[in-house]
């Protein structure tokens, strides 16, 4: 039972469906992409489904993690605590403390504070953060996709920062282990990418000599990119491999033999083709020239990143029934509008669906990443699609995700309050 049809008659529209079998295709492809030795981690923010965190898991690959949300996942996918990597701004002492409790030992830390509570938390626990420190370095001229670091930014340490303050590197409760480093995302730009990922390998020799750190670990993150909410295929990087090897060889000669381990990061191109999401037309409707599609899913459950004007532009570019339109049907272009009472709530505008009718069932490709996780799903209060996992023609996993308000007692939130003491550093 896999059809679309069939799912949605089983489980509901809109319904998100992911396909195990292109996760692990991915898994391979990235593999092969990369150089060798290395590891990859799947970032769990592009979608934190425990079972298809299983699933990658099963072929070998790691999890970055950056909340307590994203660490249950990983944890119920089984990944074992002392293998995450535990990443991302602001981290709070109430988190930093369940993460060390959990088991975890290895963090990014994106600035002097976060070391510190970093190294508050594990001193709490008489244990010891392993710490690769996120750096903001200048990225390669001209490199296309979307740029996290090499400006101002929230993200990671400006390199003049950490030189001028490298004292503060040592910590109580932290071994600063390694460097880590995520530029841009999404390049599907071969040459600029391995332009990137070759300036972050020089810059973590030039950082290693001049910090003086023990260089265990590095982190190159990625930037691989897939399609989103439109047909396509994930871009497969045949240069990459042997280009990067070659950089490391002149800059970092021990990594072969694991000096330093080296370390890439994904989530689109992980799990972005394996998804896509499915959604009924509930009205069609001409309005002032224009043809109007209203699905039952909209920005509450595909990009609402993308909505709100962040991330990608959302283009969905849904595959529905082909047919021939009757008479009086439409045949123009139609926008597709999702069913929250927002003027923003559009997944796609001018897209070619003739004879598009109430009932039909639309199918939006390459949404396995930064679908459902990334959108407003509180918003107005619709329930939260289905999601299930599909392996060949069975269903290996169908849940669905629900917001709940419970009741609190005062003193239930204390462990999050923030302690201005450890806040103010
Ligand atoms: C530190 C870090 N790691 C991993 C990712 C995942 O990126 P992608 O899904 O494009 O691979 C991001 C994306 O913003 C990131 O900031």
């Amino acid at each position: 039972m896999t059809t679309d049809p069939e799912l949605v008659s089983a489980y509901g529209s809109p319904l998100y469906v992911y396909d195990a079998a292109r996760v692990r295709a991915a898994a391979r492809d990235l593999r092969e992409a990369v150089p060798q030795p290395s590891r990859i981690y799947y970032s769990l923010k592009a979608n934190p489904h425990p079972a298809l965190v299983a699933e990658l898991r099963r072929g070998g690959v790691h999890a970055e993690v950056t909340s307590r949300g994203e660490l249950a996942a990983a944890l119920e996918a089984g990944h074992p605590a002392g293998e995450l990597l535990y990443s991302g701004p602001g981290k709070v002492a109430a988190e930093l403390d369940e993460a060390v409790r959990a088991g975890v030992r290895a963090f990014s830390v994106e600035s002097f504070g976060d070391l510190e509570r970093v190294g508050a938390a594990a001193a709490a626990h008489d244990a010891v953060a392993d710490c690769v420190l996120r750096i903001n370095a200048a990225g390669a001229p001209g490199t296309a996709g979307l740029r996290m670091t090499g400006g101002p930014s929230q993200f990671g340490f400006d390199l003049d920062w950490l030189a001028k303050e490298a004292d503060r590197l040592r910590v109580a409760g932290t071994r600063v282990v390694g460097l880590h480093f995520f530029p841009l995302t999404n390049s599907a730009d071969e040459d600029g990418l391995i332009a990137e990922l070759a300036q972050s390998v020089r810059t973590a020799a030039h950082l290693r000599d001049r910090l003086g750190i023990e260089l265990e670990l590095l982190d190159l993150g990625g930037g691989f990119a897939c399609p989103y909410a439109t047909a396509g295929e994930r871009p497969v990087y045949r240069r990459l491999r042997e280009a990067l090897a070659e950089v490391l060889d002149e800059n970092l000669p021990g990594w072969r033999e694991g000096r330093p381990v080296v370390a890439f990061e994904s989530g689109r191109y992980l799990v972005g083709d394996s998804g896509r999401l499915l959604s009924t037309v509930t009205d069609v409707k001409p309005s002032r020239g224009s043809t109007y599609a209203v699905l039952d899913a909209g920005i509450n459950h595909l990009g609402g990143l993308s909505g709100l004007g962040r991330l990608l532009p959302l283009r969905a570019q849904p595959t529905g029934p082909a047919r021939t339109p009757a008479a009086g049907e439409p045949a123009e272009p139609v926008t597709l509008a999702g069913p929250l009472c927002t003027p923003a709530d559009i997944l796609a505008r001018a897209v070619e669906l003739p004879g598009v009718r109430s009932g039909d069932l639309l199918a939006v490709p390459n949404v396995g990443a930064y679908g459902l996780t990334a959108s407003l799903l509180g918003f107005l209060g619709h329930r939260a699609p289905a999601e299930v996992l599909v392996d060949g023609d069975r269903v290996v996993s169908a849940t669905r995700l629900a917001l709940q308000r419970r009741a609190l007692e005062p003193g239930d939130g204390a462990a999050d309050a923030t302690d201005p003491s450890t806040a103010r550093r």
